[in-house]
C-alpha cells in the first residue's frame, strides 16, 4: 500500500511500477469512505493491474464555503480502512495547492443539457467543478479505466461526455449504488444524519420503489405529482426534485416510449443535509 500526497511522487512510483501491458485503474473519491467506494475499489481490482484511489476534498465543485467546510475529512481512518481491506493500492492524497496551485478556480465546459438539469439546475457551477478537477487528475494518474457510481449518475454521464470532449483514451465504467440494508444509499454525508433521521432518510428509497412498483400502471406526469405530494406531506424532508427521465440524456419523461430506460431520480434534504439518489424503472 502507497501513500502519496504529491504529484510529481505518484507520477514517480506510476512510471517505476508500470509495465507496458498494465491496465490503470483509478477511483477518484473525496474521502470519509464507505461500502460504496469499497464496492468500486473492488471492481477497479479485478479489472485493473494498479488500482489508484484519490482521497481529495475537492473545493470549486461545491458552491457554497459552508457546505464545503461541513464535508467531513477523515483521511486516517480512510487510510485504516483501505489497509484493512486492500492489499496493494495507491493512494493519492494531495493538498488543495498541489492540484489547483494558487488558481482556485473552475473551466468552463461545454456540456449542453446534461449539465443543466437536476444537480446541474440546483448545484450552480459544480459540475465544472467536478469536471475541472477530474481533468486535473486524469492527467495525473493517465488511467486506462476510471470508475464511478450510479449514485451520482448525472455525473456518470458529465464524466463521459468530459472524456468524449476532451478525447481521452479512458474508458469510464459505471457501477451499482450500494445501499444499506434498509435502502438508504451509502453516502459520506450520512454520518451527518442523526440516528432518527437515518431511519426517516429510507423514505427517499421508498418513494423510489414507488415509482418503480407503479411505473407500469400509472403515466409518469401523475406518478410524480403523487410522489411530490408524499414527500409534501412529510414534515421531516424539504423536496428539492423527483423525476422521472430517459437515462441516457436526462429528459424528462412526458409519455412512455418503446426502448427507452426510464430512471427515477430524488434529491431531498433531511434537517441541513441534502442526499440525493436514483433508481432504475424499467
Ligand atoms: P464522492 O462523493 O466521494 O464519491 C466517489 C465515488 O463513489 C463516485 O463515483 C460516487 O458516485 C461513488 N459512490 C458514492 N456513494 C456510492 C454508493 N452508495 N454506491 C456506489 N457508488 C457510490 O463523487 C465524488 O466524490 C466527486 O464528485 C469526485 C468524482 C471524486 C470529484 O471530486
Amino acid at each position: 500500500m502507497d501513500l502519496i500526497y504529491h504529484k510529481n511522487e505518484l507520477q514517480r512510483v506510476l512510471k517505476e511500477r508500470k509495465t507496458t501491458t498494465d491496465i490503470v485503474g483509478f477511483v477518484p473519491t473525496m474521502g470519509s469512505l464507505h461500502q460504496g467506494h469499497l464496492s468500486l475499489i473492488n471492481t477497479a481490482i479485478e479489472a485493473c493491474d494498479i488500482v489508484v484511489v484519490s482521497i481529495f476534498v475537492n473545493p470549486t465543485q461545491f458552491e457554497n464555503v459552508s457546505d464545503l467546510k461541513k464535508y467531513p475529512r477523515r483521511l486516517e481512518e480512510d487510510v485504516n480502512i483501505l489497509r484493512k481491506n486492500f492489499n496493494n493500492l495507491i493512494i493519492f492524497a494531495p493538498e488543495t495547492e498541489d492540484i489547483y496551485g494558487m488558481n482556485i478556480e473552475s473551466v468552463n465546459f461545454e456540456f449542453g443539457k446534461l449539465a443543466d438539469k437536476m444537480e446541474g439546475a440546483s448545484r450552480i457551477g459544480h459540475y465544472n467543478g467536478v469536471a475541472t478537477v477530474l481533468q486535473k487528475l486524469f492527467t495525473i494518474v493517465q488511467p486506462d479505466k476510471a470508475f464511478f457510481g450510479e449514485k451520482d449518475y448525472q455525473q456518470l454521464l458529465i464524466v463521459k461526455k468530459l472524456v468524449d470532449l476532451l478525447n481521452l483514451p479512458i474508458e469510464i465504467i459505471g457501477c451499482p449504488i450500494s445501499r444499506q440494508e434498509d435502502g438508504l444509499a451509502r453516502s459520506s454525508r450520512n454520518i451527518r444524519l442523526t440516528d432518527e433521521q437515518q431511519k426517516e432518510a429510507t423514505f427517499i428509497f421508498k418513494s423510489l420503489l414507488k415509482a418503480k412498483e407503479r411505473f407500469n400502471s400509472q403515466n409518469a406526469k401523475s406518478l410524480v405529482e403523487e410522489i411530490e405530494a408524499d414527500f409534501r406531506n412529510n414534515p421531516n424532508f424539504e423536496l428539492d426534485y423527483f423525476q422521472i427521465v430517459d437515462e441516457e440524456n436526462l429528459e424528462p419523461a412526458t409519455t412512455y416510449k418503446n426502448g427507452v430506460k426510464y430512471r427515477a431520480f430524488v434529491a431531498a434534504k433531511i434537517g441541513s443535509v441534502r442526499l440525493i439518489d436514483n433508481m432504475v424503472l424499467n
